[in-house]
């Protein structure tokens, strides 16, 4: 094992207390993510040897979410403090060789692998049996404050039994420690929760090493933001906000117009091209893609879908693992779910919705219609009110329309059934038979006129007497 090899324990079996909350914190999602995923992929992008997470509260639940290859569970069935959490590991630590070992907090969603990266190679430089990544705050409040002597640690003092003196310090611990694996399980067992707090703090430690003469040094990080913990909902907005706004800087940075990055939420997987705007109140979600010269305006959700080159999307429409193509103009008010695959320039507009259909170049659904499970070609126009019955209430049917149709107003399209090239329906049909095509076809009783009718009935007023 090299000098530079080191192993990762993220400690994340507290229960959220600060959060009020019935669910692990691991679980709570902030910017598309789920908070155990931010710090997760922190430590996996360092690349340590060994990977191990401390689990507790919801423990199963957060296993099954988090499993992955490399990363080893350790159980802490009572949550006694950060100290005890790190005593469980003991056996894992004892297995895996690497001489260094970084202690995460879970919830440190802003931290950068290159920051680990600084801290290990801080502290093997200084030599030191502890190294803390520390960071200064103008608000250090409920965070541990680092008690220095020069360049070196003497102890960590948390919030609950500061003295206002030390509450005045701003350098604080980020909860992230850098140990030598040897040091730190040597002296490991010399915690106690006989403390104002009654937990096992891992950072007593630095005041067991100092009276070991043992060499506690601190790394302190530039950007504080790397290191804010997410302790309330509160923090959780804060950082949230943090996290958008960064995202929607490197969207910018690259060619994106926001018209409002505070007001636009975008996720962090989120791909957009040159020259798109996005308006504000607009949600682009999970793995969504989108190419440039798009326009996408107020209050869309669009969610795991690609989008072409310009298109456009009209507010207030929800679009789910669709795909459109350039030149594409969708509501207002459109919705377009699972599988809805829109070709080039064809329009959805309001009040429609779009289920597992494909929808030809060129075509046009433009008001309070529901395509499902259908296949549109292209040119066509489908009138107000068209509704395909896809359901026979046990199995899902087909519809198929042509090139060129012009489906009327209102129209049933009751599936199974195939409306042939270039044909027309008329407003108001119930079209239950294959339309060959080049006709017309008319499923509608015919209209009925009773001349008189009202006049005849005493108790009916007539049209012409006021009332
Ligand atoms: C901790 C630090 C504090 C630091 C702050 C930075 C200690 C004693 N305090 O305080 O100095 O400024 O982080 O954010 O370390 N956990 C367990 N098992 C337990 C207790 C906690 O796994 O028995 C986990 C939690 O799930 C959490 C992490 O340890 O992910 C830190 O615990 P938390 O209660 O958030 O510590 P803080 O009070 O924020
Ligand atoms: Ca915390």
């Amino acid at each position: 094992m090299s000098e530079q090899n080191f192993s990762i324990l993220i400690l994340a079996a507290g229960k959220a207390t600060r959060f009020k909350s019935e669910h692990s914190k691991m679980l709570h999602r902030l910017g598309g993510r789920l908070l155990g995923e931010h710090i997760l992929r922190a430590a996996q992008g360092a690349g340590p040897d060994c990977l191990y997470m401390i689990i507790g509260h919801e423990g199963e639940e957060v296993r099954k979410t988090f499993a992955r290859p490399g990363l080893v569970f350790i159980e802490q069935k009572e949550q006694l403090g950060t100290g005890h959490a790190v005593k469980i590991a003991r056996s894992e630590l004892e297995k895996c060789p690497s001489p260094t070992v970084l202690v995460l907090v879970g919830d440190a969603p802003l931290l950068r692998s290159e920051t680990l990266l600084k801290l290990v190679e801080t502290h093997r430089q200084a030599r030191a049996a502890a190294t803390i990544l520390t960071t200064r705050l103008a608000n250090p409040t409920g965070y541990g404050r680092i008690v220095r002597a020069g360049s070196r640690v003497r102890r960590i003092v948390e919030e609950k039994v500061a003295t206002p003196m030390q509450k005045r310090i701003r350098e604080i611990n980020s909860g992230i420690i850098c140990f030598s694996r040897a040091r730190l399980l040597e002296h490991l067992e010399q915690l106690s929760a006989k403390n104002a707090q009654k937990e096992f703090l891992l950072t007593d430690l630095v005041e067991v090493f100092n009276r070991h003469r043992l060499k506690v040094a601190a790394f302190s990080v530039a950007d504080s933001r790397e290191v804010l913990g997410v302790n309330d909902r509160l923090e959780l907005a804060q950082i949230e906000k943090l996290l958008r706004l960064r995202k929607a800087e490197t969207l910018m940075r690259a060619g994106v117009t926001l018209v409002d990055p505070e007001a636009t939420y975008i996720d962090p997987d989120v791909e957009v091209g040159q020259d798109t705007v996005i308006e504000p109140g607009a949600r682009l979600l999970g793995r969504t893609r989108l190419g440039s010269d798009c326009h996408i305006q107020s209050y869309c959700t669009i969610i795991d879908s690609v989008l072409a080159d310009r298109v456009t999307v009209r507010p207030c429409s929800v679009i789910a693992m669709s795909e459109i193509a350039s030149g594409a103009t969708i509501g207002p008010f459109s919705r377009l779910r699972t599988g809805a695959v829109i070709g080039e320039n064809a329009r959805i507009g309001n009040y429609v919705e779009v289920k597992k259909s494909r929808v030809g170049r060129g075509t046009k659904a433009q008001h309070l219609t529901y395509l499902g499970d259908a296949t549109l070609g292209e040119n066509i126009n489908i009138g107000a009110g068209t509704i395909t019955c896809n359901y026979d209430g046990v199995k899902k049917k087909p519809t198929v329309i042509e090139d060129g149709v012009f489906v009327g107003s209102g129209n049933m399209l009751v599936a199974p059934v195939r409306i042939g090239q270039g044909s027309y329906t008329a407003a108001g049909s119930t079209i239950t038979e294959d339309v060959p095509p080049g006709s017309l076809a008319i499923a509608r009783s015919p209209q009925v006129i009773k001349e008189g009718w009202v006049k005849e009935r005493s108790h009916l007023k007539p049209p012409t007497e006021k009332a």
